[in-house]
């Protein structure tokens, strides 16, 4: 049976190191705060006018170099971000002419913090069915030209930061790769994390009186989104080990969606895996949305944290709500 399995990862994060006393000069916040509430010492944030598909460039360039594949080889492009470089059209365009491929498919994928997971079973799917070959599974963002720089915003700015990971996914008939994956969304929560606006169901899409409110800025009900992250992570890794007929023994290594450590910790804490099973670097970069997973995936395998063969679990929880995981043998 054809099967798919990534055969090269990249990622990249902008220079500019954040550190969380800076932002204590922005904001009323501190570096105590951030630090207990959610894991996060610094961040990266790019300077002046870079797009998502910016930070792409050289995290798939570097992706498709570990794959001993060049941009040639790439048939499909899969882009997910939720802060595009345009509102239309998507950043799986511009990516493509950037890398300079005119022709190739391209689409955006808009699941937020799941992005990546939704665009790799997405992938898998065309790799097996015989409709793509080698495809760009891309998680990238541009948060901090989105987000409310003042204590009006603190709750949710001090937790973003600018990266992007991608994987090279390509037809394999050996038996490691991607094995499956379980997917969920349940839009009766879409308000408990959003943008607003500029959007269609505004008329106008965007005043001066609603910026001036800040409703063009992420807001977020951080408890309830951490409730459900608790909840549902542990019963979707549970799900998805069960239906493989696998057991969290058989697993080497959990790479969870870096939103909040303590969200992890639990998590880890509710499965009964030991913090060597489970990837951390929300410390280095906090929440990369949909560059996440994949930046976790890729340093997990620098630092040898996970060998060939090994069985690996994706997962990820947040905005749409969205959930999701990936079972795969590395
Ligand atoms: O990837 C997308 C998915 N997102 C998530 O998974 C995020 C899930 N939620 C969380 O990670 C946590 O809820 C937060 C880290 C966002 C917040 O932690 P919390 O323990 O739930 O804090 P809180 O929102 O209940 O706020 C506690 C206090 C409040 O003050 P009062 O009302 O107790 O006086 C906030 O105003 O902390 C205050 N606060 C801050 N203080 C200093 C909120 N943000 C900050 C801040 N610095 N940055």
């Amino acid at each position: 049976m054809r099967r798919s399995r990534i055969v090269g990862m990249g990622h990249f994060v902008p220079e500019r190191v954040v550190t969380n006393d800076e932002l204590g000069q922005q904001m009323e916040t501190s570096d105590e705060w951030i630090v207990q509430r959610s894991g996060i010492r610094e961040r990266r944030w790019v300077e002046g006018n870079v797009g998502a598909s910016d930070l792409a460039v050289p995290a798939a360039l570097q992706a498709l170099a570990e794959a001993g594949r060049t941009v040639a080889d790439v048939d499909l492009i899969l882009f997910a971000t939720l802060s595009p470089d345009l509102n239309f059209p998507g950043s799986g365009c511009i990516l493509g002419a950037k890398l300079g491929i005119p022709g190739v498919p391209a689409m955006d994928i808009r699941t937020q913090c799941t992005g990546f997971l939704y665009s790799l079973s997405t992938a898998d799917a065309m790799v097996r069915s015989g409709m793509a070959n080698c495809v760009l599974v891309v998680g990238s963002e541009v948060h901090s030209s989105g987000l409310d720089i003042s204590t009006r915003g603190r709750d949710v700015t001090v937790l973003f930061g600018d990266g992007a990971g991608v994987a090279v996914v390509a037809a394999s008939d050996d038996t490691s790769g991607l094995i499956d994956h379980e997917l969920h969304a349940d839009g009766r929560y879409a308000e408990i994390l959003m943008v607003e606006a500029p959007a269609s169901r505004l008329t106008p899409r965007l005043t001066k009186e609603m910026m001036d409110e800040g409703r063009h800025f992420p807001k977020m009900d951080g408890k309830a989104v951490f409730k459900h992250a608790v909840e549902k992570l542990p019963a979707l890794v549970h799900s998805l080990l069960g239906r493989n007929g696998l057991t969290l023994a058989d697993i080497a290594l959990l790479v969870p969606h870096q939103a909040n450590m303590r969200i992890n910790e639990l998590v880890a804490r509710h499965l009964g895996l030991g913090p060597e099973k489970v990837m951390h670097n929300i410390q280095k970069y906090g929440n990369t949305t949909a560059g996440s997973i994949p930046i976790a995936l890729h340093e997990a395998a620098l630092e040898g944290r996970i060998q060939k063969g090994d069985l690996v679990l994706l997962a990820g929880l947040g905005a749409g709500l969205t959930w999701g995981g990936t079972l795969l043998r590395w």
